[in-house]
Order: C-alpha cells, then sequence, then structure tokens
C-alpha cells in the first residue's frame, strides 16, 4: 500500500468537507457536474486528486490515454477488470464526467460533447435503469453466508461493522453498515463496492475471498443497515451490481 489507511481517509473526508458541488470560479456548467458526478463515484478509487492508488488503481492525473475518447466511454460504460461498469450514468452525465477528467489536475485535453459520448455508446440510452438497496436485492440465506465471510473483516472493522476494530492492536476502519456506512456510500453503486473489495479488502490479504463470498459479505453489509430481503441473490456480476445504487433513506 502506497498510502497510509489514515491518508487515504483523510483525503476522502477532505474531499466530501470542502470540495463537493462549489463549482470552482470560471469552471463550466458541465465541468462543475463532472466534479460532483466525480467525487460521488470515482473518488473511492481514483482518489479527489486523481492520483489513483497504482497499481491497483492507475491514477488519471497525467494519463495520456484521456485523449482517446472511445477508451473512456467504454472503460466508464462497460468496465473493464477491476473497473467497474456504470450503467446507472446517462450519456450526458458521462460526457460532464469525461470533460471533468480530461481537464482537471493540470490534464488538458479538451471537452466533450453527449454527442461525443452518443457516437461511442453501446445500445441506447433507454437502457440506464436503476434499483435501490431497498428493493429486495439479496435473500436472507446469502447475507447468512455473508456473516460467515465476514470472520475476515472483523479484525479490522468489528464485529457491529462499526470499524471499531477487535484487535486492540489495530487502528479505528470505517463503519461498513447503517447510518454512516450509508451516508458515505450515497450514490454509489454495488459493482463499487464489489470491485472496491475485492480488490483492496481485506487490506492484509486482498482478494484472498472467492467472487461469490464477495457479493455475499455485501449482502450481510446491507442487512446490517436495515435493507430488506427479497426472492433473489445479488450475482458476482459486476454489470447487474452496476444497476443497484446505495441509497441513503431509511427503511424501504
Ligand atoms: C472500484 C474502483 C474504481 C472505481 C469506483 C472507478 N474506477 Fe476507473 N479504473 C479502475 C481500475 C481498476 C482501472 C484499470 C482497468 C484496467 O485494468 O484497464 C480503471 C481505469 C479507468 C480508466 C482508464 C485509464 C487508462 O489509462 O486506461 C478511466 C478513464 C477510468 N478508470 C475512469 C473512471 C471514472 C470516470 C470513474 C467514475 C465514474 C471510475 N473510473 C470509477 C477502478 C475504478
Ligand atoms: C487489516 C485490517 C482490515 C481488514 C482485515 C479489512 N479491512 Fe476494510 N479497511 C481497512 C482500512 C484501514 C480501511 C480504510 C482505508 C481504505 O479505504 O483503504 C478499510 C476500508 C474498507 C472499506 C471502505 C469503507 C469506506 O467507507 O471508505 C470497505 C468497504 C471495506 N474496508 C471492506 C472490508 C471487507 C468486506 C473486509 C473483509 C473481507 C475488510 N474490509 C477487511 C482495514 C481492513
Amino acid at each position: 500500500m502506497p498510502k497510509t489507511a489514515a491518508c487515504v481517509v483523510g483525503a476522502l473526508l477532505v474531499a466530501a468537507a470542502s470540495t463537493v458541488t462549489q463549482p470552482a470560479l470560471g469552471q463550466s456548467e458541465p465541468q462543475a457536474q463532472g466534479q460532483q458526478l466525480y467525487e460521488q463515484n470515482c473518488a473511492v478509487c481514483h482518489m479527489p486528486d486523481g492520483t489513483g492508488n497504482p497499481p491497483t488503481f492507475p491514477a488519471l492525473a497525467g494519463d495520456a490515454n484521456l485523449q482517446d475518447l472511445a477508451l473512456i466511454v467504454e472503460n466508464i460504460s462497460r468496465g473493464k477488470n477491476n473497473m467497474p461498469p456504470f450503467p446507472n450514468l446517462t450519456t450526458e452525465q458521462i460526457a460532464a464526467l469525461a470533460t471533468y477528467i480530461r481537464n482537471s489536475w493540470g490534464n488538458a485535453f479538451g471537452e466533450v460533447t453527449t454527442e461525443d459520448v452518443a457516437a461511442y455508446m453501446v445500445g441506447p440510452e433507454a437502457t440506464v435503469d436503476q434499483a435501490s438497496i431497498w428493493d429486495g436485492v439479496f435473500t436472507a440465506e446469502q447475507a447468512a453466508r455473508g456473516e460467515e465471510a465476514y470472520d475476515a473483516c472483523t479484525k479490522c472493522h468489528g464485529r457491529r461493522l462499526n470499524g471499531a476494530a477487535d484487535d486492540p492492536d489495530m487502528k479505528s476502519t470505517p463503519p461498513l453498515a447503517r447510518a454512516a456506512f450509508l451516508r458515505d456510500w450515497d450514490g454509489r453503486t454495488l459493482a463499487t463496492l464489489f470491485e472496491f473489495n475485492r480488490t483492496t479488502m481485506p487490506q492484509n490479504n486482498p482478494g484472498s475471498l472467492s467472487d461469490q463470498e464477495y457479493v455475499d459479505l455485501i449482502a450481510y453489509m446491507l442487512s446490517v443497515s436495515e435493507a430488506p430481503a427479497g426472492d433473489t441473490e445479488l450475482p458476482p456480476d459486476p454489470a447487474a451490481l452496476g444497476r443497484i445504487v446505495i441509497e441513503n433513506r431509511a427503511g424501504p
């Protein structure tokens, strides 16, 4: 890990506290919308300042590949390896995001219009469809399996998922359920949570669980947050998980 945990959490807190939604002077409309979308959807991996966490999450600051709009649109709309797809974003939102990442942190690759993005989108914008974690998107059985897999996480995130480490030698960590978690993750999709977890967690042995265990863990985290169980399991499939948005509200 090139960055300390405290530094990463600190960066996220600073972003949440100071830079969200305030368009800088002279910033264009799409640039401001792009910044807000970036902070909500992308900063958890690529960092608020675009430095990422290489090699796991590439830096977007100074990334010459961002000249290539086709690559940007494909990464965002369909995902790639551990980059989650964002089937919940419209063509217009992707254009705002592309404009933001191409023209921030010293990048200067030019603005992008909705029409430019549409030319590279596969399938019509009508494919944008969203469910929420409050729609009964996992089963009770799946959450019970997730509770067992959660043994790999208690050491640092606590038996109650509140971030108070069970191991007294460990520092406190972010909570993985309830109000504080829902507030931090509001608007992000389960594909982001799935990819973040399977590439970086458990922090002392990333990627050590199976994909099925990683998705079962999400079911457990949601059930502890009191999201209702339903009839179908969450699949270990980023494209499907990308349609399910974490909404910060109490109860169904
Ligand atoms: C869960 C972590 C995660 C999130 C969230 C995420 N990305 Fe990524 N991103 C990745 C990874 C991993 C890669 C490398 C993919 C690969 O193997 O090519 C990547 C690659 C990219 C690339 C291609 C970089 C290059 O040089 O090839 C772009 C552009 C990008 N991401 C933009 C975004 C944008 C915009 C968002 C928000 C809408 C976002 N990412 C959200 C993990 C993430
Ligand atoms: C060795 C300690 C350790 C273990 C074990 C561990 N984590 Fe973490 N986790 C951390 C630390 C430290 C952070 C904060 C830094 C970061 O985001 O990388 C964190 C952050 C997270 C976050 C991001 C929370 C947020 O709001 O930013 C999630 C989600 C997460 N862990 C899930 C898990 C899951 C699921 C497991 C079990 C498979 C797990 N962690 C096991 C230490 C750990």
